[in-house]
């Protein structure tokens, strides 16, 4: 698992970097960009794109495009995520944020420009997709980065500083400050690869579990982890008064939480996916080990 997670995470910073070198004016943008996108993340969503389609036995480079476009538009929601006005930190990927390297307005334009080049990517070299797919997918890609996905996570995240929400509500919040932009690529994938409806919908299941368990785990990390290997400070949902798992249950009934939604989803693999599926599985158990 760690070699392929390394094996795609070197693909996709390539491709990425090949697309930004296309820009070079202004430069303040062109190197933001860089130091916002190619900074160390775990790139998890073009994995999630890569493993998709390997298990349905098509190329990877049917993903090179889509899979950088969903890395940047990740990438920009956690520029504007860290900004003064919402999440106010300092340090991520282990280095000064973007707002205090390049400023608060060039911080706010660094990630709007990651977001729309993502879309210039997408549209302009994807033209290894039939067109019918590629409009789903774009269509797909605008809903779960806004507001019925991520920015609608984001904005009952931050309204819901300081109060104690019930857990419809938590869970509306991972579901899609997290948890869509988790799903796309994987739907991306079986779009591309032509997955049947009622398969499609399994997979959609598998990616909203893992997508939850994922922000459970990065909530658990903010209180237990280290500095050193998550990069951004620890502490930071306590300095807040977030909504979040560990918040509502403690740490050990949200451990408990962690722990079945990981196995509610690789037994949906396991019954659903039974060949080439060592990925997903392997994949379901690095997020809940994850120290980082
Ligand atoms: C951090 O995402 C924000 C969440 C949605 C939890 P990641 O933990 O994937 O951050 P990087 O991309 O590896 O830095
Ligand atoms: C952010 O959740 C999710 C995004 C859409 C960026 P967090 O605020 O918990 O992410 P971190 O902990 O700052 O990475
Ligand atoms: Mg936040
Ligand atoms: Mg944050
Ligand atoms: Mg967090």
């Amino acid at each position: 698992m760690k070699t392929y997670l390394n094996e795609m995470k070197n693909r996709v910073e390539n491709k990425m970097m090949e697309y930004l070198e296309e820009l070079s004016y202004p430069k303040v943008m062109t190197e933001g960009m860089k130091y916002a996108l190619l900074n160390g993340g775990k790139r998890l969503r073009p994995v999630l794109l890569y493993m998709t389609l390997d298990m349905l036995g098509i190329p990877k480079d049917k993903g090179d495009s889509l899979a950088s476009a969903i890395e940047m538009i990740h990438s920009y929601s956690l520029v504007h995520d860290d900004l003064p006005a919402l999440d106010n930190d300092d340090y991520r990927r282990g280095k000064l944020t973007t707002h205090k390297v390049y400023g608060e307005a060039n911080g706010i334009l660094i990630g709007d420009s990651l977001l729309t080049y993502a879309f210039f990517i997408a549209s302009t070299k994807s033209s290894n997709i039939d067109n019918d797919k590629l409009i789903k997918i774009l269509g797909l890609i605008s809903e779960y980065s806004g507001i019925q996905g991520m920015i609608g996570g984001q904005v009952v995240d931050i309204e819901s500083e300081g109060k104690i929400v019930d857990l419809e509500t938590l869970q509306y919040i991972h579901a899609h400050k997290t948890g869509r932009l988790i799903r796309l690529p994987i739907e991306i994938g079986a779009i591309i690869g032509d997955l049947e409806e009622s398969k499609k919908n399994l997979l959609v299941k598998y990616a909203d579990l893992i997508g939850l368990a994922f922000q459970i785990k990065d909530d658990l990390l903010d209180i237990e982890g280290s500095f050193e290997e998550i990069g951004k400070p620890v502490g930071s949902d306590i300095k807040l008064d977030k909504s979040t798992y560990p918040a509502i249950f403690g740490l050990e009934k949200t451990k408990e939480i962690l722990n079945d939604k990981i196995i509610e989803a690789k037994n949906i693999i396991i019954e659903n996916f039974p060949e080439n599926n060592e990925n997903f599985l392997n994949l379901a158990d690095y997020i809940m080990n994850r120290s980082k």
